[in-house]
């Protein structure tokens, strides 16, 4: 696969995919959002691939946000667009099967932190600062950040971001809950990867439906929460992953998954 604006390397079952348009800071056209449609599909097939690392070119920036280049001469047609194609990539990474890492390199801006936000997990290099700036700008996030945010660190810290749209550091992330770690730019990646490493250890399987309660779950109440975690429990059951996994522990031994 090749791509204008993203990297994608491989190590084993981890995929690295880099936001690589450093020159404008990795900002998100629609070109680039369109290529990480393509890309989130891509990987969320590929039976190769256990987790996904999402991170940004160069050392400045994650992703400084929605290119605003591009946003500026919106009508209320194009905006409309413009939102449900931002919000089909971060529900393309919600739904994916794979759990999927944001490691956090620099500036999270905007559409930058919204892709962040759609990942099950966030780590972040001391040295990054994430805010949603757009009410500066006279607009309101549209990649489900109105949505995505509130539930992930309750209303009145992402009301604080919204409304103020200043952004705040690494170490406030981790305070708020908005980020799962924070670590010194060099060790970012390798940390992130580590994280990886030990997800990759679990059931495939188990991974998939237990994301998929969670994020289908915080949707609904809890009554029907349990019914979805019930049923994806009992999924669980029709897998060889499952038998593998309890065979393993009574034979005291580390499990062999089929990948
Ligand atoms: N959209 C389009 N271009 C962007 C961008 C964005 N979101 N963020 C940065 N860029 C471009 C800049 O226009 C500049 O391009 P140029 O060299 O052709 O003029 C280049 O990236 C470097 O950015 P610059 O602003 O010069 O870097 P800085 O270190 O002075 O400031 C930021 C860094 C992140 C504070 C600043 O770029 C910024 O505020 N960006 C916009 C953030 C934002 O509002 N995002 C939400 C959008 S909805």
């Amino acid at each position: 696969m090749t791509w204008k604006n993203l990297e994608l390397s491989r190590d084993g079952a981890i995929a690295t995919l880099v936001v690589s348009r450093p020159e404008k800071l990795n900002a998100l056209d629609n070109e680039t959002l369109r290529e990480l449609l393509g890309a989130v599909e891509t990987l969320s097939a590929d039976a190769g691939v256990g987790v996904v690392v999402v991170t940004g070119a160069g050392e400045k920036a994650f992703v400084a946000g929605a290119d605003i280049a591009g946003l500026s001469k919106q009508g209320v047609e194009e905006a409309k667009r413009n939102s449900t194609l931002g919000q089909r990539v971060t529900l393309a990474i919600e739904r994916s099967p794979k759990p999927f890492l944001a490691a956090i390199n620099g500036f999270a801006l905007g559409g930058g932190l919204e892709l962040a936000l759609a990942c099950d997990l966030r780590f972040a290099a001391a040295t990054a600062r994430l805010g949603l700036p757009e009410v500066s700008l006279g607009i309101i996030p549209g990649y489900g950040g109105t949505q995505r945010l509130p539930r992930l660190v309750g209303s009145g810290a992402a009301l604080q971001l919204i409304l103020t749209g200043d952004p705040i550091q690494a170490d406030e992330a981790l305070r708020i809950g908005l980020v799962n770690g924070v670590f010194a730019p060099n060790e970012l990646l390798e940390g992130t990867r580590k994280i990886a490493q030990k997800i990759l250890t679990r059931g495939a399987n188990a991974l998939a439906l237990a994301k998929e309660a969670v994020w289908r779950g915080l949707q609904l109440t809890l009554e029907q929460g349990l019914a979805l975690e019930a049923d994806l429990f009992a999924q669980t059951a029709a897998s060889p992953e499952m038998r593998e996994g309890m065979k393993a522990f009574l034979e005291k031994r580390k499990p062999t998954w089929l990948r």
